[in-house]
């Protein structure tokens, strides 16, 4: 007898690497990869960024929640898909962007300890994982993990420590208030608490070149940011490196005395702090973090340009970067999307708070 409905399983095959992996029909095809240890190209998870299209070949897919923003009707016709939304109808040939060398790490899931957690200021807290010491777990600076929730459902945050010493991962947590796992965090974060993760994750890496570099971050986007600066003074690398790091206020520039004591030790780091709704005292940079960047940098070109933060942030940086000069090559970026679970719970709340008001009109 034929297994149906969640019991099938269909064959996925990427043309390009050779490897293969089987997919549940209302799995998506980024969580089959993910869960047979295949770190593919991808970063918001939410259908929004188009870091993880691939070029269908062979078979059909669908879009159970409509068609993403990521990607447009064109590309569809062209036989691209969105790997994170899209739902195999049949056993699929792909062919995906390889981004050597991150695709090379194993994605393991790992229990682990919240040794500690930081309170950097009012919204943000530092949140130091240990890991079992048997266990083998190699990261590159950028990269993220994933904490596992019941359910199967998962939160995403970035690796603010550098990769050497990678038992003790250091998180930078925002809370979202009504959040599910941020909530619970900063209501009781004395608790020694057990996790369970997964990861590395995502592309978003440090990359050797011979660029100067402009690190873009905006709230807790400075986290993989921290990353790789860190790995950079760590080991001794010839880059010049400038951070632009945007925040709301002064309150919110949790990490400011830090980085400027890098800064200060390491002078090829150049620090800029941009606020949105800095105070009357604020003498530095204002404005949204990207109009910072522009009005400062003559030549996007020449830099390798990596940024991370909300999306509407990384939103507007590919939109104006590329058409001031930006290579689109050396343009890296990590979307900080709210989980698939969460946005769609959102969806829904959205569309009966709409019917309810309809109906009361
Ligand atoms: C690759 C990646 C890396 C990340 N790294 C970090 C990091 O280093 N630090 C960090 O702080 N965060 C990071 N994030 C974001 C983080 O994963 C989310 O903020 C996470 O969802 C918070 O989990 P939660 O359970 O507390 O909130 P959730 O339970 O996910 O709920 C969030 C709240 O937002 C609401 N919401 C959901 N969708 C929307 C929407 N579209 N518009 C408005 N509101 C909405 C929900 O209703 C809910 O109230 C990262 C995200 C990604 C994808
Ligand atoms: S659109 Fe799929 S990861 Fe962003």
């Amino acid at each position: 007898m034929r297994p149906h409905g969640e019991l099938r399983r269909l064959r996925v095959q990427i043309r390009n690497t050779g490897r293969q992996f089987s997919v549940r029909p209302a799995q998506s095809l980024l969580d089959a990869a993910t869960g047979a240890g295949l770190n593919l190209p991808h970063s918001c998870k939410g259908g929004n960024c188009g870091s993880c299209m691939a070029r269908l070949l062979h078979g059909s897919c669908h879009y159970p929640n409509g068609i993403p923003l990521g990607i447009t009707s064109g590309q569809i016709a062209e036989g691209f898909v969105l790997m994170c939304q899209a739902r195999a109808q049949s056993d699929l040939e792909v062919e995906i962007r390889t981004l050597a060398p991150a695709g090379e790490l194993t994605v393991k899931g790992l229990p682990c300890r919240i040794e500690r957690c930081v309170q950097r200021c009012h919204d943000v807290m530092s949140v130091h994982l240990r890991l079992p010491a048997a266990e083998e777990f190699s990261f590159q600076s950028g990269q993220y993990i994933d904490i596992l929730l019941e359910g199967g459902r998962r939160r995403s945050f970035s690796i603010a420590s550098p990769p050497q010493g990678s038992h003790l991962l250091e998180l930078h947590v925002r809370h979202v208030p009504g959040g599910e796992f941020t909530d619970a965090l900063f209501a009781h974060p004395d608790q020694q608490k057990l996790l369970s993760i997964e990861g590395p994750l995502g592309q978003f890496v440090y990359r050797e070149s011979a660029a100067p570099m402009l690190l873009i971050g905006g709230g807790t986007g400075l986290a993989p940011l921290m990353s790789i600066i860190r790995h950079v003074i760590a080991n001794g690398l010839k880059r010049t490196m400038t951070l632009y790091w945007g925040c709301r206020a002064e309150a919110d520039l949790y990490a400011h005395e830090q980085i400027e004591t890098l800064a200060r030790d390491y002078g090829a780091l150049r620090y800029i702090p941009v606020l949105s709704a800095g105070s009357a005292n604020w003498a530095g940079e204002r404005g949204m973090v990207h109009e910072a960047v522009l009005r400062g940098t003559a030549d996007l070109a020449g830099h390798d340009i990596y940024t991370a933060g909300p999306p509407a942030m990384i939103a507007a940086i590919r939109a104006q970067f590329l058409s001031r000069g930006a290579a689109p090559e050396r343009l890296y970026f990590d979307s900080f999307d709210y989980a698939p679970d969460s946005v769609e719970r959102h969806r829904r709340m959205a569309l009966s708070n709409s019917w309810s008001s309809a109906e009361r009109d």
